[in-house]
């Protein structure tokens, strides 16, 4: 078989308890537990056309034809795509992000989702969610997140993640405060590495991290958003002391501003809880009703170039061709 076609879009996912660390060996699995929102608004749309025609994979990142280390990464998907389907024609892939990629808005993880669920479609096979959720994890295991709505668990040494409850159990926003539209300056693997490598603090995050996880699980059940919250504000800031001891600083001097600025908010009394990523960005969650009034205190932050305010979203969605009308 050669040929096929299609279309996805996937939105990125905020970590509430974070993945940072691979187990050893193979397969790309996390070292630990991690729990996230799939954010609504922000997307990536890719399109996947198979074509016997073509002498190699080719990548277009936001208009710009891309090469190295991206394209390597397009092509690992592809090939596992290929191995499934028995086929061994190329592909070009065509994906646009609607906000900065590789600046730690997680670009991947909306990327590896939309681009696993379109390449499988293009190819051929009618995988289900879980099957499509490990084709992306082993790219990229945030992206294993993002191929479900709502808040989403992955576990440790499971192939997939797991929807754990949909996108209105509570009524909370994500305000992701944009502090440089920079690509970012170590990528997750490499500042992992360096962590596991370097960090005297590597073991004690690895045996707490767990522990976050499973205080956000449960908060989140019980829609306790205020210990989701702080769980949520614990887990990024034991992720990033563990990398930080590694000389591994994805934090800016408007990174810790935002974070004066939310432990204000709370001091003032407005549920309001921090969590950061591979990157220089604050991700704020607050309740629906708090929103307006956080946004505003946030965006006079200096530093905070502009703040995008997302719902919890949907799961990745192949777009259909528009039907002929005759
Ligand atoms: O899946 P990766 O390689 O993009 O790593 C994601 C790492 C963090 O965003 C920092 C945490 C997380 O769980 O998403």
């Amino acid at each position: 078989m050669t040929g096929g076609e299609a279309v996805a879009v996937a939105h990125p996912n905020i970590a509430l308890a974070k993945y940072w660390g691979k187990r050893a060996g193979e397969g790309n699995y996390p070292a630990v537990p991690s729990l996230s929102v799939t954010l609504d608004g922000l997307s990536t749309t890719t399109r996947v056309r198979f074509d016997g025609a073509l002498a190699a994979d080719g990548l277009v990142l936001d208009g710009k034809p891309a090469d190295g280390e991206p394209l390597a990464r397009v092509v690992a998907l592809l090939d596992r795509v290929r191995a499934r389907a028995h086929r061994s024609d190329r592909a070009e892939v065509v994906s646009t992000n609607d906000f900065p990629t590789a600046s730690g808005l997680a670009s991947s993880a909306s990327g590896f989702a939309a681009l696993a669920l379109a390449a499988s479609r293009a190819a051929g096979l009618d995988l289900d969610a879980p099957a499509i959720s490990d084709l992306a994890r082993r790219s990229s295991a945030s992206a294993a997140r993002s191929v479900f709505g709502g808040f989403v668990e992955l576990e440790v040494g499971v192939d997939a993640a797991r929807a754990l409850a949909p996108a209105d159990h509570v009524d909370v926003r994500v305000l992701v405060c944009v502090t440089s539209e920079r690509p970012k300056s170590t990528g997750s693997t490499a500042g992992m590495r360096t962590t596991a490598e370097r960090s005297p603090y590597f073991a004690a995050w690895l045996a707490e991290a767990p522990r976050l996880f499973a205080s956000a699980r449960a908060a989140l059940l019980a829609r306790d958003v205020e210990a989701l919250g702080a769980a949520t504000e614990a887990s990024a800031l034991a992720m990033h002391a563990s990398a930080i001891a590694a000389g591994v600083v994805y934090f800016r001097p408007a990174t810790l501003a935002a974070l004066e600025e939310v432990r204000a908010l709370r001091a003032a009394g407005t549920g309001a809880w921090a969590t950061m990523d591979a990157g220089p960005h604050v991700k704020v969650l607050v309740r629906g009703a708090d929103a307006a009034a956080a946004r505003d205190r946030l965006a006079a932050v200096p530093g905070v170039l502009r703040i995008l305010e997302a719902r919890p979203g949907e799961g990745a969605r192949v777009e259909e061709a528009p039907r002929p009308t005759s």
